[in-house]
């Protein structure tokens, strides 16, 4: 069902239309290293070549380290690729990405802050007003479930509840692109299912360019319009990008039990099953430093 295209290249049941805009994010030929102590260099990712349009869903998957965050860190704008292009809604990149709102894969949120002010404190920088800011962050957690906890430090909510706060952080800014860096890792499976409709409700209404990273296969399947694997790292590329064609609105829960969905997830298992099986064969990661004394 889901063909394994042509790196950089989505296709399957359902072939891309040509867009007529520019994308909301496009990684050209991007190549990241990092400078270590000592002078040694870590190619961390080469090659990739990334185009997300505007309103579209696109999980980014593979092996732990082979670098799915520093992706999402050039596409924030937080670290400046060694060679290629970030290209914003056809605008090169410089400095930070101010169209995207990032919902890190570590948890964000103040600890002296209640859930209210972590959400108001985020209009700070647009310059809202007191009252006006404290509207729209009690709306925004009225709308990610939370009406009742707006007065609750982070200490006192629960992991998917501080998920939640973060989420209504990045949406209240109203951002063109969403980045999520593994944004429901830490929750047990049924408070992500519930997370992942509820990502699911807020994105439909209006449809933002979401770049998702998660070591779930399953759930970057049930959410995403397309799915793209990494290799292993070192020098890490994009070694497949898939089409999901399944219909939406989508129940994350029920749709992983179609047929559609197991025959995709066959397809970019096979895929993925490889790489994280290099990955493991990489061992302690002896040979991935380059120019390491040894
Ligand atoms: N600032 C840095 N300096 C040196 N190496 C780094 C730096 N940031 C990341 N790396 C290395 O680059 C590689 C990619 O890291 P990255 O955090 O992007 O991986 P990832 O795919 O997000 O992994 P995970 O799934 O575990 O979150 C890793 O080997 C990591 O050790
Ligand atoms: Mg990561």
């Amino acid at each position: 069902m889901a063909l394994p295209n042509h790196p950089h290249q989505a296709a399957g049941a359902a072939a891309l239309s040509a867009p007529s805009a520019a994308p909301a994010v496009a990684l050209c030929g991007l190549d990241i290293t990092f400078h270590l102590e000592g002078g040694s260099r870590y190619q961390a990712v080469t090659g990739i070549d990334l185009s997300v349009a505007a309103g579209e869903f696109v999980s980014v998957v593979g092996p732990t380290g082979c670098g799915k965050s520093t992706l999402l860190n050039a596409a924030a704008g937080l670290l400046t690729p060694s060679a290629g292009t970030v290209t914003i809604f056809g605008q090169p990149l410089s400095g930070l990405n101010r169209r995207a709102g990032y919902l890190f894969q570590a948890d964000a949120l103040m600890p002296w802050k209640t859930s209210l002010d972590n959400v108001k404190v985020a209009l700070e920088p647009m310059g809202v007003a007191d009252a006006e800011a404290d509207r729209r962050a009690r709306e925004w957690l009225a709308r990610v479930g939370l009406r009742a906890f707006v007065d609750r430090y982070p200490h006192m909510l629960s992991g998917g509840q501080r998920k939640r706060v973060a989420l209504a952080q990045v949406l209240i800014r109203d951002p063109e692109i969403l980045l999520m860096d593994e944004p429901f890792g830490p929750l047990d499976a049924q408070t992500r299912q519930i997370m992942g409709n509820l990502l699911l409700d807020l994105w439909s209404r209006d449809k933002k360019a979401l770049i998702f990273v998660t070591h779930d296969l399953e759930e970057a399947i049930a959410l995403s319009d397309r799915v793209v694997v990494m290799s292993a790292g070192p020098a890490a590329g994009i070694v497949a990008d898939y089409r999901v064609p399944l219909p939406r609105p989508r129940d994350i829960a029920e749709i992983r039990l179609e047929k559609a969905f197991h025959e995709i997830h066959r397809d970019i298992w096979a895929s993925l099953r490889v790489e994280v099986q290099k990955a493991y064969a990489m061992g302690d990661g002896r040979e991935l430093v380059e120019g390491a004394t040894p």
